[in-house]
């Protein structure tokens, strides 16, 4: 490889995208790849961009995320989901090229008490978790330099997700009704981005090692716990400053007080401890990951670039 790898970001209009187009900027070529020039429910398509872009890295941060609508359209959500990173992988193994792909809390049911390990027993409750339980099985089978990252509730200063929508409904309404009994760890595609790029570093830079000591699956999250109904007071106790002077009551309800049509875990909390064994790198705890997304919200010139509050409610 030449001192400047090629680095193919697959999703680079996503929340984790946009992050991972920051984090590596000065790390090699990037080459962006998203609904625009690339339809990932195509298979052809896929094997040909990633055969135009011949990268060295390929990080996908693309997946079909829609949990709700995924129930209605599970065709498209397992070929984008399973068979857009099987080829991934193939062309991969093909060419030598690491592959990065994020997977989901949601590949687990919820029901254990603490926090799920890898090797843990899979048992996905909705369509979403079983497509992106199929496409990590698929880039395990194929094998090769590749990392699977699960990671849970990402939010940030770019894109459609919880903070954002937050914000919005914030500003539009009084009060709130948010789920207080399912718990997970609120991740930012800021600290996923930057921990993403620190671990290809190292394994580029033969830190650890030979491919079977550190290809694999890890759970990849930001530190401490939450109920989404405390992570929204949280985000409107830290971000008043974006809601025009407004400060909405935060009502707790269940889930069965909130019935969608994918059903969710009640408990997402990821142990990261073989990440932090395997590479020694530690994510922010999530109230500190908050603090930093909604100070990137706040600066000036971000406002300056177009911040569009989120339109829908993505939690994949
Ligand atoms: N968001 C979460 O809470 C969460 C939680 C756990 C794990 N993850 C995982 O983290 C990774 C990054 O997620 P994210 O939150 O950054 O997702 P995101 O913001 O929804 O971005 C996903 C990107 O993939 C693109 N995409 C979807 N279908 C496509 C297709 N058929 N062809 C081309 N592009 C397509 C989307 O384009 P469009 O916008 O045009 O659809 C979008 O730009 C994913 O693997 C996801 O499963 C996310």
């Amino acid at each position: 490889m030449s001192n400047r790898p090629r680095i193919l970001i697959v999703g680079s209009a996503g929340q984790v995208g946009v992050e991972l187009q920051r984090s590596f900027a000065d790390y090699g070529k990037i080459i962006c790849r998203d609904r625009d020039t690339v339809d990932l429910a195509v298979p052809d398509q896929v094997r040909a961009m990633v055969r135009e872009a011949a990268p060295n890295i390929i990080l996908n941060a693309a997946a079909y995320t829609a949990v709700d609508r995924a129930e209605s359209e599970p065709d498209v959500a397992m070929t984008v989901n399973a068979q857009a990173p099987a080829i991934l992988a193939e062309e991969a193994l093909r060419t030598g090229a690491l592959l990065v792909h994020y997977s989901t809390d949601y590949v687990f049911d919820g029901s254990k008490r603490g926090p799920w390990i890898e090797t843990d027993k899979t048992n996905p409750l909705n369509v979403y978790g079983a497509s992106k339980l199929a496409g990590e099985e698929a880039i395990q089978k194929v094998g090769g330099k590749y990392l699977i990252f699960r990671t849970s509730w990402v939010f940030g200063p770019h894109g459609q997700n919880y903070l954002l929508t937050m914000l919005r409904l914030g500003r539009e309404r009084e009060s709130l009704n948010i789920v207080d009994d399912q718990i997970g760890a609120p991740t930012s595609s800021i600290e996923l981005a930057n921990a993403t790029r620190t671990i290809v570093c190292g394994v580029l830079d033969g830190q650890f090692g030979a491919t079977p000591n550190w290809a694999g699956l890890y759970h990849m999250t930001c530190s401490g716990l939450v109920s989404w109904c405390g992570f929204s007071r949280a985000i409107f106790n830290r971000a008043q400053a974006l809601l025009d002077g407004k400060m909405p009551v935060v009502n707790p309800i269940s889930t069965s007080e909130y019935p969608t049509p994918a059903k969710r875990p009640q408990n997402s909390c990821l142990s990261n401890e073989k990440l932090e064994a395997r590479f020694a790198v530690r994510l922010a705890p999530w109230e500190t990951a908050l603090d930093e997304a909604v100070r990137r919200l706040i600066t000036p010139l971000f406002k300056a670039c177009n911040l569009s509050l989120g339109k829908d409610d993505r939690n994949g």
